[in-house]
């Protein structure tokens, strides 16, 4: 569904999995709190706010075991937030630095979702209703990893901000509210959006509050949402849970949140990248929200590619989908590949096209995509190509790549040779390439397709995987949600390999 201001109910299905919270970053301190004071070895105690202290690495020459801390902060428009802090204890008080004039912690407002007298609190989020302390605390580390990792290093617009707040600067900034409920109708997590302040706000099935791959998935729909302009368009909608995938893989392992990660206890986990989706259903329209068929959770790799931009084109990179949605024309509806076109001009149809080629081997600048494709591979789907005799391949009519997908073509080959590939009776645009992966090293190179044909000397320790993409220079205005007889009109061609066969 499309994302609409009054209630935006993302669903999202999610295997479960185990994560344990490393006990240096357990609580020591806070009202109410009535477990241990003292901290492991190499640990100390330090204030976060009024209901949270925590043990984090290193010595403190004050220990605030015996903290009783009140924190009031006031903000006024353009100017610096005032603090004042009272303590009855001699205290440590670290406060994270923020961008602008943000206040260390925020307000909360228990009027955003059911509200509940049950809550903890960390200085930009409150979880209300969860299980047990640790696992509040344990999802508050989290969040505010994640929080640290978007809006932080990465410049997002603070989900503290309400979505009507068109004057950034002075705020005020609201704690984002996490409701951890028993049961939420076939889905472990749920964002909504409180249409009044302007303000997300989640519910996360209790057993997901402390999984990144759910919790942090519906903080991406969040911090997307407080982004505005993606809110309302048809046509972004099915990438909603593209975005939301990215957001939560990325705070799992990229390079990008590791200081984020770091400073909040959170270890790099697993990627969530879904190969036998990515490659062995690569022919299927780039973002495609068909319920069941469809690859809207799984698409985001792409997104990757266009953060770590491994092919270094322009205006992508680090701040690529950040450049997404700023660049996004307002209210104009138009397809997140709409936007790609500005925001870069390598063009997409090459964009794609490479992103394609480097899917032959997941050589997109993930940290960890490629070894996972190491050891799927031999599990993929690539029943791509029909033989016709005389070396001619044709797509399976139902393999054949739809609007900006592709078929990826693993060749066989023995020893040292020359591959030669040639495409013709092409029914729409395309762009190919041909993939070389040096198998001891792991190194790659791409060789283009020029006027439908190609030849590389492929050595022995090399192996070779033909691409094709479809590609058309005009983009298409489509709804992933309801494709249209355009994006699904699939690429058919012929194309001889010698030298290697599929
Ligand atoms: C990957 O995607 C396929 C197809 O959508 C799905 O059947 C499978 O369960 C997914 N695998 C994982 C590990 O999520
Ligand atoms: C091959 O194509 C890519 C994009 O598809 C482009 O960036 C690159 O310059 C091309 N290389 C050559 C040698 O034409
Ligand atoms: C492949 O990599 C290995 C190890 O780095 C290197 O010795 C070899 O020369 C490379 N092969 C080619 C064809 O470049």
């Amino acid at each position: 569904m499309a994302p609409s201001k009054e209630l935006l109910a993302i669903l999202l299905f999610q295997a479960v999995g185990i994560y344990a919270q490393a006990p240096v970053y357990g609580q020591c301190g806070g009202i109410g709190w009535t477990g241990a004071t003292t901290c492991a070895s190499g640990s100390t105690c330090v204030y976060s706010n009024p209901y949270y202290s925590q043990c984090l690495p290193g010595s403190s020459p004050n220990p605030t075991t015996t903290l009783a801390t009140t924190t009031r902060t006031t903000t006024r428009a353009g100017t610096t937030p005032v603090t004042t802090t009272t303590t009855t204890a001699r205290t440590t008080t670290t406060t994270p630095s923020a961008p602008g004039n943000e206040p260390a912690t925020f307000t909360a407002n228990p009027n955003i979702g059911p509200g509940g007298s049950s809550f903890r609190d960390s200085p930009h989020f409150r979880v209300y209703g969860a299980t047990s302390t640790s696992a509040a605390d344990a999802a508050l580390n989290m969040l505010e990893a994640a929080y640290s990792c978007f809006v932080g290093t990465l410049g997002w617009r603070s989900p503290g901000l309400s979505y009507n707040d068109n004057t950034d600067d002075d705020g005020p900034w609201t704690k984002i509210n996490i409701y951890s409920v028993s049961t939420l109708p076939g889905a472990a997590g749920v964002m909504h959006a409180d249409y009044a302040t302007g303000m997300a706000w989640l519910e996360v099935v209790h057993q997901y509050l402390t999984i990144p791959g759910v919790t942090v998935h519906e903080l991406g729909h969040g911090m997307h949402y407080h982004e505005k302009t993606w809110v309302d368009q048809g046509r972004t909608g099915a990438w909603w849970e593209t975005v939301a995938n990215f957001v939560a893989d990325t705070f799992k392992t990229s390079p990008l949140c590791a200081s984020a990660r770091s400073q909040y206890g959170q270890s790099a986990t697993a990627t969530e990248i879904n190969l036998s989706k990515v490659i062995g259903d690569s022919f299927q329209v780039i973002v495609d929200g068909s319920v069941n068929t469809g690859n809207y959770y799984e698409a985001w790799p792409f997104l990757a590619y266009l953060t770590y931009n491994p092919d270094g084109y322009s205006g992508l990179g680090t701040n690529a989908l950040r450049n997404l949605f700023r660049q996004y024309a307002k209210n104009s509806n138009e397809t997140p590949l709409h936007t790609l076109a500005r925001v870069s001009n390598a063009g997409v149809p090459i964009i794609v096209g490479r992103y394609w080629a480097r899917m032959a081997y997941a050589d997109i600048g993930h940290p960890t995509a490629g070894q996972v494709f190491l050891s799927q591979r031999s599990r993929l789907n690539y029943a791509n190509l029909d033989s016709q005799g005389n070396n001619a391949y044709k797509p399976k009519s139902a393999r054949r790549p739809l609007y900006m997908g592709a078929n990826i073509v693993p060749l066989k080959k023995s020893g040292a040779v020359t591959v030669s590939v040639s495409v013709s009776g092409a029914t729409l645009a395309y762009t190919a390439t041909l993939s070389i992966r040096n198998t001891s090293s792991g190194s790659t190179r791409y060789v283009n397709l020029s006027g439908g044909s190609a030849s590389a000397s492929v050595a022995s320790d090399e192996e070779i995987t033909f691409v094709i993409a479809n590609t058309p220079a005009n983009l298409i205005l489509y709804d992933a949600f309801s494709l249209s007889s355009e994006v699904k009109n699939g690429l058919d061609y012929s194309v001889t390999i010698t030298g290697a066969t599929p």
